[in-house]
């Protein structure tokens, strides 16, 4: 994680620094541990530096009593803590060099920081930090007194390192350059006019251009007021890919909520219908064109395997339900790191599906790594173009969420839902037989779900007001069968990692085997209660278990579609969704529940956008 912004311009009205403190204000959600500037001063051919532990907002309070000199040329640093815990010393920029004139601010993991330190230190480097970075940092400062060029001097550097990296450095003596390099760990390029912008995503610089160049694997990239250039780890000439941002700097705004949780519950409708744009033609077929795998290959896949962590492997337990249903091809659901350390069983003909928002999971790129290594064909269900696991699987279908900042993940699960919903139809239809026929229909009726969420969103003030009476709760259970089933242990997931509270997610039926043991007198349960068109009696079945926990003193909070009166004996409260066919309720059931665990949070005082620990994107194992 960490977020990481760099910029060369012109040295005018404190430009560099407002450009750099924006950049970090709008990637703050991917760590916060502490942050940190570096700034070129040619006045005092140093670099200055100032960095502060804890939110941006310490940072910023800094700069007002130690204000930066003026500059042309300016690195940040967000940071996740990893290697040293969250002090103002392990704050990147670290220093490089005996006379310091060196800056360098990372994302990721070195992982033979401890040989390469040993190797310093027995030349006498003193380091003044625990973190692995510094090691960069001089290392680098060695190469550039060798080379006197930051870009060769990275370039002897980045070769000696194991892991995963994205590292932007400055120097004194290289004033108007930022040189960047990126392995296993995202960054690109903002092209302005006479200034240019380094960041760990787009929201870094979105403010000031759409002109974007996304970088290879194992690149670096220099770039000065005038322009870039691009090499490989291996010295030779590169380009990136050039591409403009779509998204506007007010959609990565909170848009007038009060934070960036509630509109991104909000911005949901428009996730699911602009996730669905473009997926058919004039006669109402699928077609994804950017799937670039021959229906052929495709045709052939025997077994699905999906990869994914957190609320994307939700994502993908709801996929399971759909698509094992509409191809009849097996589908197992795998959490990313359990499946790249197992000793899975693929074959050129199995297809594994990695769903991920920041397309960083390094949990889950290593898992689309190692099944490719092993032959698999790989899909990667993802949110951020430039990002990493797209780039490393043999084909992406993209989510079109937009940014999505909150640290828990709220709408780019439903697009990740609709995503693998327009997967498995594009692949019945190939297959033919049953379903094919049917894709068409379940894509109409898909159309129509963003207006019932956003129907649905206008209606939960009641669920608002639980919540906040429910602010001393200490814990919460949640319920559901089938496609509800994962839809409960994501409810679970958002209270915990919003509200602090224990809340588990279980399987109806596997209640009455261990579970129902936790339920007493005044217990809160959430059930999540399939339409009563659900084959096999589902409804019958979860309005049964239902009766079993409140015959024990559960109070019964229940998730039922409208009309569906048969709950309403056993119920303590009634939360209606509006209908849809069974497989596709995830789409409005999971709606309340966020909903749920976002005022408790507040209503407990909590930091909604940045719970504590937590980070958006993931990029550590
Ligand atoms: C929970 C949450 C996490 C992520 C998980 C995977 O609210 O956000 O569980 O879903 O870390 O992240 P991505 O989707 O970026 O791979």
């Amino acid at each position: 994680m960490c977020g990481i912004v760099g910029y060369v311009g012109p040295n005018v009205d404190g430009r560099a620094l407002d450009v750099v403190m924006e950049g970090l204000a709008r990637l703050e959600y991917r760590g916060y541990d502490s942050a940190g500037i570096a700034v070129v001063d040619t006045a005092r051919d140093t670099v200055a530096t100032e960095k502060r532990a804890g939110k941006l907002e310490n940072l910023r309070s800094a700069l007002v009593t130690h204000p930066l000199p003026d500059t042309s040329t300016a690195i940040g640093h967000t940071r996740w803590a990893t290697h040293g815990g969250p002090t103002d010393a392990n704050a990147h920029p670290h220093r490089g060099g005996v006379d310091g004139k060196l800056a360098l601010i990372h994302n990721g993991i070195i992982e033979n920081f401890h040989a390469l330190k040993r190797e310093l230190l027995a030349e006498r480097v003193a380091f003044s930090s625990e973190t692995d970075t510094e090691v960069a940092a001089q290392l680098l400062a060695r190469e550039f007194e060798r080379t006197q060029d930051l870009t060769m001097a990275m370039l002897g550097v980045v070769n000696r390192l194991e892991g995963a990296f994205t590292l932007l450095a400055v120097h004194a003596d290289a004033p108007g350059v930022v040189v960047g390099a990126r392995r296993n760990s995202p960054l690109v390029v903002g092209l302005g006019d006479g200034e240019n912008f380094l960041g760990s995503d787009v929201a870094a610089f979105i403010g000031h251009t759409r002109h974007a160049l996304e970088l290879g694997q194992d690149q670096i990239v220099t770039i000065t007021p005038d322009g870039h250039e691009v090499i490989t780890f291996d010295g030779e000439p590169a380009h990136g890919t050039a591409y403009e941002v779509t998204w506007d700097a007010a959609a990565a705004e909170k848009g007038g909520y009060p934070t960036f949780m509630e509109k991104e519950i909000n911005d949901q409708p428009q996730a699911v219908a602009d996730t669905l744009l473009g997926r058919t033609d004039e006669t109402g077929r699928l077609v994804l064109d950017e799937l670039r795998i021959s229906e052929d290959q495709l045709d052939a896949v025997d077994r699905i395997v999906v990869v994914a962590c957190g609320t994307a492997a939700y994502a993908g337990m709801v996929a399971k339900y759909a698509i094992e249903h509409w191809t009849r091809i097996p589908v197992e659901v795998s959490l990313a790191h359990e499946f790249r350390y197992s000793d899975p069983i693929v074959s050129p003909r199995t297809l594994v599906v990695s769903i991920s928002q920041s397309g960083e999971t390094m949990d889950t790129l290593m898992a689309v790594k190692h099944a490719r290594q092993l032959g698999a064909l790989t899909i990667s269900v993802c949110n951020t173009h430039g990002s990493t696991i797209p780039r490393e699987s043999d084909a992406v279908l993209y989510t079109h969420a937009g940014p999505e900042i909150a640290v828990a993940s709220t709408k780019a699960f439903l697009a990740q839902i609709t995503a693998c919903y327009i997967l498995g139809l594009y692949l019945a239809q190939l297959r033919g037989g049953t379903y094919a026929d049917d894709a068409q229909a379940v894509m109409k009726e898909l159309e129509g779900v963003p207006g019932k969420i956003a129907d649905l969103l206008t209606h939960l003030d009641r669920v608002k007001e639980i919540a906040r009476f429910m602010a001393d709760t200490r814990s919460v259970l949640f319920l559901g069968r089938n496609v509800g089933y994962p839809v409960a242990m994501e409810g679970a997931l958002k209270l915990k990692e919003l509200a602090y509270i224990h809340a588990e997610g279980f399987a109806a039926g596997e209640l009455k085997h261990g579970p129902i043991a936790l339920i007493e007198a005044g217990q809160p349960v959430f059930i999540i209660v399939p339409g009563p068109d659900t084959p096999h009696e589902l409804h019958k079945k979860v309005v049964s278990n239902i009766q079993e926990i409140r015959a024990r003193g559960a109070r019964t909070l229940v998730i039922a579609q409208e009309g569906d009166e048969d709950v309403v004996p056993f119920a303590d409260e009634v939360i209606r969704v509006p209908h849809t066919s069974p497989l596709l309720q995830p789409l409005l059931t999971i709606v309340p529940l966020q909903v749920f665990a976002l005022h408790l949070s507040t209503a407990k005082g909590l930091d909604v956008d940045q719970p504590r620990n937590l980070a958006k994107s993931v990029t550590v194992e």
